[in-house]
């Protein structure tokens, strides 16, 4: 059986929590939050343990810990637990920059200690299909992958100002999933954006819909859509174009479009609602996946060395954002 830590208990560390307290071969949850207060309530809820510091936590024997706590304290903590040797997930991104994901990456991997990256949409049965459909060769040569991520409505405020802008909080899912898929690097990035929403969103350096363009060093391209304002649903969808053979992810019932064709009712709906319905099943898996890897089974998702592909990617999207202009990606690692 399995005790794990959970550290940092908002929107995803509290779901995180509930997943966890339902999953087979746990048998105890130590969870911990800046506001104790919200710790002490998660806790009661669902029969995890509190305690009151990281360091409380981090001490308790546990097998695992989950960092779940804002980006700003990801990299802290990831290495705070990585130094006690304890396997650890962290959910996206590993850091706020790219600079100090590829740093806390080198310590990690000289510790040998393993970590998981929270990029759920690879434990989606219908992305994991997509993929197969890649590798297995029957779409032939890839030419498009299309990455869409639209929120219903913005996240707090709050929230968008630690965030670290459109392209490092939300579109590295897009950007981990494109990698992942093509199995190609990212050469050249072109980055665009908006803001039509809250005004705050510009105060912030940010913007509220975005536009990427991904050049693959094997010929293939990205396209990655991202906006904050989607009021019809929670729309994730992934369409990946070969020369032989098209494949699309997230066409499900549940596709937050009105299609306007009056001979196809298609999709029936109701719509997804944000990424906790949509993914449900995939954060199960891949919270699954990782208490294997407290048992000393391998990363099977996101690693850290896919984490700080996808930092780069965000990177140069955020500096193509605020030029105007494409940016390679050699340019901002060699920066
Ligand atoms: N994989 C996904 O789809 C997904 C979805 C949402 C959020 N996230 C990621 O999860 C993280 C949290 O997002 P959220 O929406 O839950 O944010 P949130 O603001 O709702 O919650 C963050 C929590 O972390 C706590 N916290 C901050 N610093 C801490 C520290 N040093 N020690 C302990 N607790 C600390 C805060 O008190 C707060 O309760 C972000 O990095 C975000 O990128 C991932």
């Amino acid at each position: 059986m399995t005790t794990l830590g959970v550290i940092g208990l908002g929107r995803i560390g509290a779901f995180h929590t509930e997943t966890l307290s339902g999953l087979d071969g746990i048998d105890g949850l130590v969870i911990t939050d800046e506001r104790g207060d919200v710790a002490e309530a998660v806790a009661a809820k669902h029969g995890a343990r509190y305690v009151a510091t990281v360091d409380e936590l981090l001490s308790s024997g546990v097998d695992g810990v989950v960092v779940a706590a804002a980006t700003p304290a990801h990299a802290e903590l990831t290495l705070a637990s990585v130094a006690r040797g304890i396997p650890t997930f962290c959910e996206k991104p590993i850091a706020s920059t790219a600079v100090e994901s590829a740093r806390v990456a080198e310590v990690i991997l000289a510790s040998g200690v393993p970590v998981q990256v929270g990029y759920q949409r690879r434990y989606d049965a219908a992305f994991a299909a997509a993929k197969r459909a890649v590798d297995d060769g029957s779409l032939g040569l890839l030419h498009t992958v299309r990455s869409t991520t639209m929120d219903p409505a913005p996240p707090p405020l709050d929230y968008i100002k630690g965030s670290g802008g459109i392209f490092r909080d939300c579109a590295v899912h897009d950007f981990d999933v494109i990698n992942w898929i093509t199995g190609q690097r990212a050469v050249e990035v072109y980055a665009t954006g908006t803001v039509q929403g809250d005004p705050l969103f510009a105060e912030y350096g940010d913007v509220d819909t975005a536009a990427v363009i991904v050049r693959f060093d094997g010929g293939a391209l990205g396209v990655v859509s991202n906006a904050r304002y989607n009021a019809r649903g929670y729309d994730c969808r992934l369409e990946v174009h070969g020369f032989d053979d098209s494949v699309a992810a997230g066409w499900d019932q549940g596709v937050p479009l009105r299609n306007t064709d009056p001979h196809n009712e298609f999709p029936t709906g109701p719509s997804h609602g944000f990424f906790m319905d949509r993914f449900t099943e995939a954060f199960r898996t891949e919270l699954a996946a990782f208490v294997e890897v407290t048992k000393g089974g391998p990363v099977l998702g996101a690693t850290v060395a896919d984490a700080v592909e996808v930092a780069w990617l965000a990177e140069a999207a955020t500096e193509s954002l605020r030029r105007g202009t494409p940016v390679t990606l050699e340019e901002v690692r060699n920066a």
